[in-house]
């Protein structure tokens, strides 16, 4: 089998996300508006799926992985996932959760290998917060936070979407947690990934630029600060603060240009594209009595499905968020 797995623009696709459950305890409006976290799911993965999925995309060359969902940590064998991924190589092991569970399983995530984990929060007023993720409860995932960084796993970093009448009155606050402690605060643009209606979507969305002012506004210039450029977020600090403060703006400013990611979503689909709906099914592959190379073979026909870059007005019907894997 081939060790670097390429697209038709030359880009390597080296970063694996996998959906592990399309379940969520959330509701974020921007992610599962309909509440399809809160159903039953159909035909989700199942660890000898993820194994034989990690083990293809190891011998592709893959070196990253990150687990997401919906909420990851409501799938009980997330530490086996972990473990294997771990055991075949791979070299970054990361997950992208709500925290809300993660006092009762960071430690057996830890012990079977995690090695980074980043966080949803999108305000830090408890109404607020309650408001976005459709009635959560912040303080499980505060005590979250700060027991990732007594963990030693820092940075820990923290997602917001900024949606104008939800949390933009937020920005400062969220900003003015990277003061103490090494946390990075990332400032995501809303994206059209929740069959919103198109002018509901285009008064909520809010550009960087314009959160990135108010953010200058209350605490003066933001420094830049270098970062991998196949990454998503581009990094800030103010000047003597312990953390950092970042943009991710896939809206204004597409990053296609430089997209090392393939997902697969917990219903086995692989997806070329986070912002386009063609979706590559697995389940074939995963069925044949050698799954592994016919998982490279479908890895390869994927990777080849990749666009150049991804529609991000909202003009077509999608597969909601939830559904997809962040
Ligand atoms: P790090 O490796 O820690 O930098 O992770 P990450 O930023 O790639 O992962 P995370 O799950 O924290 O992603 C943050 C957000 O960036 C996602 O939830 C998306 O909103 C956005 N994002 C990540 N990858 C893509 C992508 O390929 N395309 C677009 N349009 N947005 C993306
Ligand atoms: N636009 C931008 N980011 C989104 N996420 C979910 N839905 C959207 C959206 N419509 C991201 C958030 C969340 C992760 C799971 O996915 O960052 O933290
Ligand atoms: Fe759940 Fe995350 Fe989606 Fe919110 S953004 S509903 S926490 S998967």
């Amino acid at each position: 089998a081939p060790t670097t797995l390429t697209d038709r623009y030359g880009r390597v696709v080296r970063d694996l996300r996998v959906s592990v459950t399309p379940r969520c305890n959330f509701r974020c409006t921007y992610c599962d508006p309909l509440g399809l976290g809160h159903a039953d799911p159909v035909g989700t993965l199942s660890v000898q799926d993820v194994a034989h999925v990690l083990e293809a995309a190891v011998g592709l060359g893959m070196r990253s992985v990150r687990f997401t969902g919906g909420e990851p940590l409501l799938r009980r064998e997330l530490p086996e996932m972990i473990a294997c991924a771990k055991r075949l190589g791979v070299e970054d092991v990361a997950i992208t959760t709500n925290a809300t569970l993660l006092e009762r399983r960071l430690d057996a995530l830890l012990a079977a290998g995690l090695d980074r984990v980043n966080i949803s929060l999108d305000a830090v007023s408890p109404a607020v917060f309650r408001r976005a993720t459709g009635g959560g409860n912040p303080d499980p995932v505060w005590r979250g936070v700060t027991l990732l960084l007594e963990r030693g796993l820092h940075p820990v970093k923290l997602n917001a979407v900024v949606m104008r009448g939800i949390n933009d009155g937020e920005i400062a606050k969220l900003a003015e947690l990277s003061r103490e402690r090494p946390l990075h605060v990332r400032f995501i643009e809303y994206m059209h990934l929740n069959n919103a209606a198109p002018g509901a979507y285009r008064s909520a969305f809010m550009p960087g630029a314009a959160v990135r002012e108010v953010v200058e506004r209350a605490f003066g210039p933001l420094e830049p600060v270098p970062t991998d450029p196949s990454a998503p977020a581009r990094l800030y600090r103010v000047p003597s603060w312990a953390g950092a403060i970042g943009f991710i703006n896939p809206v204004s400013e597409p990053f296609c240009g430089a997209c090392s990611r393939m997902r697969l979503t917990s219903d086995a689909k692989l997806r070329p594209c986070l912002l386009n709906d063609r979706e590559f099914d697995v389940r074939p592959a995963l069925l044949s009595p050698e799954p592994v190379p016919a998982l490279q073979e479908a890895f390869l026909v994927a990777a080849h499905r990749k666009v150049a870059s991804g529609v991000t007005a909202p003009t077509e019907r999608r597969r909601t968020m939830v559904a997809i894997g962040g």
